[in-house]
This record gives structure tokens, C-alpha cells and sequence, in this order.
């Protein structure tokens, strides 16, 4: 009697398993994501999963072809095919439901997709555990569940995802336990960059394991309820440039290399930890031996690049010179002494090299080409930005003059400006330009993770940027016949008014050509290098205006642009795919009233990402369509939102 039923159950499981993704996918994780119970109403994304739908019109997914390529879905014969739903070689690659009121739960079966490579489902209300299964997906690099209702412990397999995962976030749920380790001691997840583990419940120690994971950038842990130390190795992490440990019960102290993230307290933050938590960038700790404030200037100094601290220290036997230099002449346009020059620009007049040199810095980030240091005047008390250029880098001394004066000319309302430059006598090469204390980059602003990154930037600020950050290039490339040749939102500064200032014009032009090279192999892998650009000699103003398509694209999808997520294309298969305006716009965009100006600002931003550069509008064509689509918001609220509207609040005065 037995051995019917398990004949039948032995035939059926290969059959079962052999089933399609798409079949898997309506007979498991539909109803799962739905959510039992007559309480929900079908949900309108996931009601497009069904037989009577081609495939081509599901929404949020992407398929992949035998081949591994991405199923085409641009053909009306493709978009009317009904039976690519029943065609078993087609593979699922990726689920894109955020803030799709989704109610059910993750099914296990998300892990049985074998070319899953994406699952973005934040801002739903999935409640449930993360299963189990999810960590065996044998494809999967970006998992985004933040803002759910997860609940239960996070199950060890995720670190199975370690091979490929490059994202996980799992900010905002309900998550509890510790932080599991990985089964493999030696886990390093080297391609990890972002852990959001933010606004949970975990508990327990520091997971210190994370330490072993070099390869990560941002690290997410504030709002939990982790305690007792933080490990030293956290400070050794080489790439990480964005750690927030904030609200939990972290004690002691901190380890002293943590001094680098005093620069920048909006990516590095530790508030609201057990009181005993102490050391730089929090307050001194009393216990230990007493460090003096001018200890803490020296650690910091001993962290900056070792050029500076040579200057520094050999300005020392030139300090009597100056001060009678000073005294005699007053100030000059370019001091020399044995060891290096300062040339000062419009707005610099009033910094010395001995000031410039003696500042205390502390590191704000590192480019391929540059240490970027905050630097406190000691006289003055202003801040400035000191950008070091790392040694090798640099063309030499005669063929750098001409483009710094030209840089150092550029003045504009939406241009950070370089108000000197300094060549030390062995080619280190130091450019002073104004601070922006409450300024943050576009950058962190759009992806600085934490709850409400993105909250504060509804289409009127984001739209205040974006004209802000053409006009700048409009200047660049009429009044100074230059492109910029590093637009990107890291270096679009944001200060507390929404005024965006762009960074970095033209440093490309100081660079030897492999340094320079490097500059745009970075642009490739952020997505922001247009097709034609082949070589950093041939940046020109078409290929700023690539780079500023992007720039508005990110703006508008809230999403980071890279090599491997093309924006352009991701919207172009959104059209083709006749998606609702929701699944390509950022949400916080469409919280507002509907705006007519978001979908003209999305054609004007493809339009500057046109693969063909005699195709694509001047920036002048740029703003002027900018200035067309004002938001309403904006044209009825206050100044605030004005985009002429400014506020000088840059560390160093501006004397024009
Ligand atoms: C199938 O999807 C279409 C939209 O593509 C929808 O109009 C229809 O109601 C769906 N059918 C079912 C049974 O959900
Ligand atoms: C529809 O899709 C099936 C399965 O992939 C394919 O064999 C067929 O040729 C397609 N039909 C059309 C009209 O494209
Ligand atoms: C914080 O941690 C300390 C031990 O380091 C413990 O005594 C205290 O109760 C914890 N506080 C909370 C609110 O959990
Ligand atoms: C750090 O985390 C806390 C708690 O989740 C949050 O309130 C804060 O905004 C975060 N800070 C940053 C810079 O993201």
C-alpha cells in the first residue's frame, strides 16, 4: 500500500523541482508576499503575476535568458507573448517591489531562484522571519528588506550570501538575537560594501567578526541594543567610510584611530551610547593618561599623509622669517620660502602658508588621486578643505601652473572655490578651498543610509540641486570653455539651504594620464562615464552633460548609478514595460502632489544620457528647461526652497 504513493512522490519531486521560475514564482511567493487572509486586498503589482498577463508585463521582475542575458521585453511580439510564461529556460534575476504594499511574508523559495540576483522589497509590511533558505540563493548580491516588519533572529546562512553579495540591508525591522557569525571563522565577504543593520533589536556584544570584512564602506548598526566594547580592528577597516553605532549601549573607549571619523559627524556617528563611551570623536576620556588637547592635534596630524606632517614640522625654522616677512610686506600674492609656495586667489588673500600648513586636519575621505582633509585656521578660527594630491600623481610643477590659475579663477555660485594652492619642494601639491561646515555631499545625502536620509529631499530640494549643479556647469563650460570632468554626486556638496556647490573641476588636468586614467575608470564603475569616453584627455562638455544625466536620474530614482546598474537602461526597460511611474521614481518624490515636472525632468535627464553626444542638450539647454519645470511647491513656499536664494556659510569669508 506504501509503495504507490511513494513511487508517485519520487516521480513527482523531479518534476516539481524542475518546475519553471515563473511557475515558482505564482505558486509560492505571490501568495506568500500577498499575505493570507481576507484582510488584504489583492495587491496590484503582484495581481499583474498571472497567466492571463504575459510575462513581459509582470511587474517589478526581470528574466534572463538561457544565455544569461537579460530577457528583451522591447518587441510588442515580446510584450504579447503569453507563452514565455510557460518557457521553463527562462530564469528570474530580479524582484524590485519597494513600497509596494506588500503584506505577506518571504517565502523560502526565494532562495530557490538559481539566477536571483536582486531582491528589493524595502518599505513593505512583510512581517515573518527571514528564512532560512533565503541564504542559499545561489546568485544573490543585492537583498534590500529594510523597512518591513521582520521579526526573529538573522539566520547564520546569510553569510552563505558572501561570495556575491555586495548590499545587504536589513534596516528598520524587528530583528532580534545577536548578530550571528559566520559558520566559516574565516569569512571575509570580500565583496560586501553596505551592511544596514540599523533600527533593529539585536543584541549582544559588537559582532566583531565584521571586522574581517575589508571590503566594506558603510556599516550600519546605530538604533540596536548592542553593548560593551568597540573592537579596535573596526578602525583598521580600510575602506569604511561611513559607521554608525549610534543609540545602542556601546561602552568604553573608543579605539584612538577613530579620530579620523571626527571629521565628518554626520557619517560617522556614535551618539547616544552607555555615558562611559569616550575617546575622539567623542568627548576625551578623564580615566585614561590624561591626553592634552594638543595630544589630540598630534594624533590626528600623526594619521594625515606624511607630506603634510614634513611641511608642518620643517615650517617651524621658517616661522621667524615669516613673521617678519609678514610684518615688512604684508600680504602678497604668492610667499615662497625654502620649502614651497603658496599661490592665493580671489577670497584667499587672507591665509598665510605658515596658517595653512599649522592647520589641524582631519581626513574626510580619500579619492583615487587625493586625501581630502577639514582643516581648522588657527589665527582665523575659519575652517578649510584641504585637498592633498598623493604624491606621484601629480604632472609637474610648470605644466600644473596655467590649470591652477584657471581653476583658481573660477568663481561661480554653485562652484566650490579654490582660494589657493601649495607646491611643496618635493612636488606635494596641497589645494585650499572653502569648507562648508553644514554641507554634506549629494552623495550621502541621497545614500548615506540611516532612517530619513532621503526623508528631507522632497522634488523641490532635489530639483534646487540639480539647477544648482547645472548652472555650475553651464558656467564651466561657456564662460571658461572647460568641462569639469569628475561630475558625480559625491562631488556635488550640499549645504543646510539646499544650495549644491560642485567640487573637483578640472583636477583630472593636474593628474599624470595613468593617474588621470584611474579618475575614469572610477567614473566607469560608478556609471557615470558616457559610451564615448574613452580616454580623460577627451573629456569634453558633451560628456559632463552624461554625467549630469546620471546625476539627475540618481536625483530622481534615488538609486546609486554603477557599471552594474545602468540607469538609463533601467528606465528605458520602465517605459518599454509601460511600469507605473512609482517603480521608477523614487518614493519619496511621489509623496507630494503629483508633479507634471518629475516626468519632464526624467525625459530631459534621458535626453543628456543620450548615447549618441551630438544628441544631448547643452547645459545652458539644461537649466533653461530646469528653470521651466520649477517645482509648484516651490514657486508658492518660502525663499527657502529659491534656488538664487543663498547663504554665505563657508568657513573661509568671501572678500568679492
Ligand atoms: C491578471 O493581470 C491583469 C493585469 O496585467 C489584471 O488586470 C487581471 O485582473 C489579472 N488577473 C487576475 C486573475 O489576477
Ligand atoms: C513566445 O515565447 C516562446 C517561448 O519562449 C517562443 O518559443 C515563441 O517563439 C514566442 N513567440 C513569439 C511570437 O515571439
Ligand atoms: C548597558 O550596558 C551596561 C554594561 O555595559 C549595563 O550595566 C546596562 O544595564 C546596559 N543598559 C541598558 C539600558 O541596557
Ligand atoms: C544612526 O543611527 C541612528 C539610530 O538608527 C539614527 O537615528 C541616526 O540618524 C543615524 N545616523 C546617521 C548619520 O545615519
Amino acid at each position: 500500500m506504501l509503495h504507490l504513493p511513494c513511487l508517485l512522490l519520487l516521480l513527482c519531486l523531479p518534476l516539481s523541482s524542475a518546475s519553471s521560475d515563473a511557475e515558482l514564482l505564482l505558486t509560492k511567493v505571490k501568495p506568500a508576499l500577498q499575505g493570507k487572509g481576507n484582510s488584504n486586498p489583492p495587491n496590484a503589482q503582484l495581481a499583474t503575476w498571472n497567466a492571463s498577463t504575459p510575462l513581459c508585463l509582470w511587474r517589478g521582475l526581470r528574466w534572463s535568458t538561457p544565455d544569461a542575458r537579460s530577457l528583451r521585453c522591447d518587441t510588442p511580439a515580446a510584450r504579447a507573448n503569453l507563452s514565455l510564461a510557460a518557457d521553463p529556460a527562462l530564469l528570474l534575476l530580479s524582484v524590485r517591489l519597494p513600497a509596494a504594499a506588500l503584506a505577506g511574508t518571504l517565502p523560502p523559495e526565494l532562495g530557490a531562484f538559481s539566477a536571483l540576483d536582486s531582491l528589493y522589497l524595502a518599505a513593505n509590511h512583510l512581517s515573518g522571519p527571514v528564512p532560512l533558505d533565503l541564504g542559499n540563493a545561489p546568485a544573490l548580491s543585492v537583498l534590500d528588506l529594510s523597512d518591513n516588519r521582520l521579526s526573529g533572529a538573522l539566520p547564520t546562512s546569510l553569510w552563505n550570501l558572501c561570495d556575491r553579495a555586495t548590499d545587504l540591508r536589513l534596516h528598520g525591522n524587528a530583528l532580534t538575537g545577536a548578530v550571528p557569525a559566520p559558520a566559516g571563522p574565516s569569512t571575509t565577504c570580500d565583496r560586501l560594501r553596505v551592511l544596514d543593520l540599523g533600527d533593529n533589536r539585536f543584541s549582544g556584544g559588537f559582532p566583531s567578526f565584521l571586522t574581517a570584512f575589508r571590503g566594506l564602506q558603510r556599516l550600519d548598526l546605530g538604533g540596536n541594543r548592542l553593548q560593551g566594547p568597540v573592537p579596535d580592528a573596526l578602525a583598521d577597516m580600510p575602506l569604511l567610510r561611513a559607521l554608525n553605532l549610534s543609540y545602542n549601549n556601546f561602552s568604553g573607549q573608543l579605539p584612538p584611530a577613530f579620530s579620523r571619523f571626527a571629521a565628518e559627524p554626520s557619517s560617522f556617528s556614535f551618539l547616544g551610547n552607555d555615558p562611559s563611551l569616550c575617546g575622539p570623536p567623542m568627548r576625551q576620556c578623564v580615566s585614561s593618561s590624561g591626553l592634552s588637547s594638543r595630544g589630540v592635534a598630534g594624533m590626528v596630524i600623526g594619521i594625515m599623509a606624511a607630506a603634510v606632517v614634513l611641511a608642518s614640522v620643517s615650517i617651524g625654522w621658517a616661522q621667524g622669517r615669516w613673521t617678519r616677512r609678514d610684518s615688512t610686506q604684508g600680504q602678497q600674492e604668492e610667499e615662497e620660502d625654502g620649502e614651497g609656495r603658496l599661490v592665493v586667489f580671489e577670497g584667499g588673500d587672507h591665509l598665510t602658508l605658515e596658517e595653512v600648513l599649522n592647520a589641524t586636519g582631519q581626513v574626510v575621505d580619500k579619492t583615487t588621486y587625493c586625501t581630502v582633509y577639514k582643516a581648522k585656521l588657527g589665527t582665523s578660527g575659519g575652517s578649510i578643505e584641504l585637498r592633498l594630491l598623493r604624491e606621484g600623481c601629480c604632472k609637474d610643477a610648470a605644466s600644473c601652473a596655467p590649470v591652477v590659475r584657471r581653476i583658481g579663477r573660477a568663481r561661480h555660485h554653485n562652484l566650490v572655490p579654490l582660494r589657493a594652492f601649495y607646491q611643496g619642494r618635493r612636488g606635494e601639491k596641497l589645494l585650499v578651498y572653502d569648507h562648508f561646515p553644514r554641507a554634506r555631499t549629494l552623495h550621502d545625502l541621497l545614500h548615506g543610509g540611516g532612517a530619513g536620509a532621503g526623508e528631507a529631499l522632497a522634488w523641490a530640494r532635489r530639483h534646487k540641486i540639480a539647477l544648482g549643479a547645472a548652472r555650475a556647469l553651464a558656467y564651466l563650460h561657456a564662460g571658461q570653455g572647460e568641462a569639469h570632468g569628475n561630475v558625480r554626486s559625491s562631488n556635488v556638496v550640499v549645504d543646510d539651504l539646499f544650495v549644491a556647490r560642485l567640487a573637483e573641476h578640472a583636477l583630472d588636468r593636474l593628474l599624470v594620464p595613468a593617474a588621470a586614467e584611474a579618475v575614469l575608470a572610477a567614473a566607469k564603475a560608478d556609471g557615470y562615464k558616457a559610451p564615448e569616453l574613452q580616454s580623460m584627455r577627451r573629456c569634453s562638455a558633451r560628456t559632463d552633460v552624461y554625467a549630469f544625466g546620471i546625476l539627475l536620474l540618481e536625483l530622481l530614482m534615488g538609486r546609486k548609478p554603477s557599471a552594474t546598474s545602468d540607469l538609463p537602461s533601467a528606465v528605458k526597460v520602465a517605459v518599454l514595460e509601460e511600469a507605473a511611474l512609482e517603480e521608477v521614481l523614487d518614493a519619496e518624490l511621489l509623496k507630494g502632489p503629483a508633479e507634471e515636472g518629475l516626468v519632464k525632468a526624467l525625459k530631459l535627464a534621458m535626453g543628456c544620457c543620450a548615447p549618441v553626444p551630438a544628441a544631448r542638450p547643452t547645459m545652458a539647454e539644461v537649466v533653461r528647461q530646469l528653470e521651466e519645470t520649477r517645482p509648484r511647491s516651490m514657486q508658492t513656499r518660502s525663499a527657502m526652497y529659491s534656488p538664487t536664494e543663498s547663504r554665505s556659510d563657508a568657513g573661509t569669508p568671501t572678500t568679492a
